[in-house]
């Protein structure tokens, strides 16, 4: 560089004086990310090896055989995708919807929108079924919205972490859809891992999720499953996907056979997710979900005894997310802000039509233990009586303990 150059640059800028890292502490009762189990932490701080590693590729195939059981399905397309929950979601829509497709989707909470949102993106025209925000979809209702739109694709949200609903029902809305020709796509991000799901035995041809919620795992390694039926469709599409990261033709490439560079995988949130599944199958599916069935139930025995309503009645309750009602005259933003300066707690309040209305606590994996029901359940009651509400902190308390 000549000297005249080198004079013309001017001196680099001071280095930040940022501190080492220390997160606060807190319990994770909201509607996502949960409590991390401490050997997903552990397994994430293991060194590095490049993602064409031999002993990588031996790790992507475990992680596959383990995802396959928490999905319950046999499909050979199981696979995690780098990125939070809506990358495998986009993935799922972005890949199955080709421009000119028509996709249902439901308008019961927030992520029946995303999934409208993303179809668009997809170049697909969207229609949708309606039910109100904390109902699940009626399976008549879903059958007259078939009938009328005739879609190619058909979205629907297992658990839907806005309303605190589980869609019940399942195999009938598959088999509605499949007799209509269309393709199924259930989101499962709060309920893989957490709440029943069966892919195979409830014919659903794609299911994604997420790795924050009832896996307890930290965001960044998404599962995705589809069916040989939904893959074909996505590999004789007229036209490429308008993503090139999330084209599932492409990935193939990388977690099929060939074991080839597409992009570098998030090695570390591979391992996170690897821990976070053999968990669940040590713990064995099944009693999981009745563990998330037990736990939640003891939080929901905790909220009414001390004298609040849940938004959803048994029928549709949702273990992983509990919608929980908002006292009259209590400003739901003030508990949570509370909660979480002087607990060290996080819970959430609602959203869309429902802001303001419930508060959101999630059970969800590693945060769904004994310990953190008790806990929130104390906190709330405390929190709630000191600002007025009409609870008996107590009783919660109480009967909290007795449900466990
Ligand atoms: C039901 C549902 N779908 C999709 C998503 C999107 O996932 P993420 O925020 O990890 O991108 C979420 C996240 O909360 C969710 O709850």
């Amino acid at each position: 560089m000549s000297d005249r150059a080198a004079s013309s640059e001017t001196a680099v800028s001071e280095p930040p004086t940022t501190d080492e890292l220390t997160p606060p502490d807190r319990t994770l009762m909201g509607p996502g990310p949960s409590d991390v189990h401490p050997r997903v932490l552990r397994a994430m701080s293991t060194p590095l090896v490049g993602h064409l590693d031999p002993s990588f590729i031996e790790i992507m195939d475990e992680v596959q055989e383990l995802l396959r059981y928490v999905f319950q399905t046999e499909n050979r397309w199981t696979i995690p995708i780098s990125g939070t929950g809506s990358a495998s979601m986009e993935a799922a829509i972005g890949n199955l919807v080709e421009p000119g497709d028509t996709m249902l989707v439901p308008t019961n909470g927030y992520f029946g929108g995303r999934m409208a949102s993303m179809a668009r993106r997809a170049g697909g025209e969207v229609v949708t079924v309606d039910a109100p925000w904390g109902e699940p979809l009626e399976p008549s209702v879903v059958e007259a919205a078939l009938t009328a739109h005739e879609p190619d694709v058909f979205g629907f949200v297992h658990a839907e972490t806005s309303t605190g609903v589980r869609q019940p029902t399942v195999p009938a809305l598959t088999e509605a859809a499949h007799d209509h020709g269309a393709l199924v796509i259930a989101d499962c991000v709060t309920s893989l891992g957490g709440v029943e799901l069966r892919v195979d035995d409830w014919n659903i041809d794609v299911a994604y999720s997420g790795p924050q919620k009832c896996l307890s795992c930290p965001p960044g390694a998404s599962p995705l499953t589809l069916s040989d039926r939904a893959m074909e469709k996505v590999l004789s599409r007229d036209s490429e996907p308008r993503s090139w990261y999330l084209d599932l033709s492409l990935l193939e490439g990388y977690w099929g056979k060939d074991r080839s560079y597409h992009h570098t995988a998030p090695v570390s949130n591979v391992y996170a997710l690897r821990e976070a599944l053999r968990l669940i199958a040590q713990e064995g599916l099944e009693t999981r979900w009745e563990r998330h069935r037990h736990v939640a139930g003891a939080l929901k025995a905790g909220v009414e005894g001390m004298g609040l309503e849940m938004n959803a009645p048994e029928e549709y309750w949702l273990p992983s997310l509990n919608a929980v009602v908002v006292p009259d005259g209590i400003d739901d933003g003030a508990v949570c802000a509370t909660l979480l300066e002087e607990y060290d707690l996080e819970i959430a309040g609602g959203l869309g039509d429902l802001a303001g209305d419930i508060f959101r606590i999630g059970c969800m994996g590693y945060s769904a233990r004994p310990k953190n029901v008790v806990y929130v359940v104390s906190a709330l009651g405390t929190v709630l009586d000191s600002m007025g509400a009409d609870v008996d902190p107590e009783g919660g308390v109480r009967a909290a303990r007795e449900a466990l």
